[in-house]
């Protein structure tokens, strides 16, 4: 099994949401040890319904920091969590209606995690230590 593990690279220099990020790549290991496991669908399930609580509360605390510093791409970054909750909400319903396997799975959230971390996030995080 393909080992998922937390990278320096993935820190945007903002303690609460790096260590949110953290959290969300811990769930991440955990979908992928069930399956490693074989832990049956159910179990996977939740364990993705986790994953997008997690998401969903973690988005909104991150546009919170966003607003409370005036962050001029608000709305922009906004736009591009909202697109990623739905995609995650879809992935969802593949998920139960079918199946998906491990590494389309685990591949699809990695791959997106770093994607917005060190993009999208990283313009933020950098934005906040520059101007606090
Ligand atoms: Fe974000």
């Amino acid at each position: 099994m393909e080992k998922i593990s937390w990278k320096k690279e993935y820190e945007i220099g903002v303690p609460e949401i790096d260590s949110q990020h953290q959290f969300f790549v811990g769930i991440i290991q955990k979908i992928n040890a069930a399956y490693a496991n074989d832990c049956d669908k159910d179990h996977i399930s939740l364990l993705i319904k986790e994953l997008y609580k997690y998401v969903d509360f973690h988005f909104v605390s991150e546009e919170n920091s966003m607003i409370f510093h005036k962050y001029p791409e608000y709305k922009n970054h906004k736009k591009e969590h909202d697109a990623l909750l739905s995609r995650l909400a879809e992935l969802i319903g593949v998920f139960e209606s079918e199946f998906i396997d491990r590494i389309e799975l685990v591949d699809f959230l990695m791959n997106w995690f770093v994607e917005h971390t060190t993009k999208t996030d990283k313009r933020f995080g950098d934005y906040t230590r520059l101007n606090n």
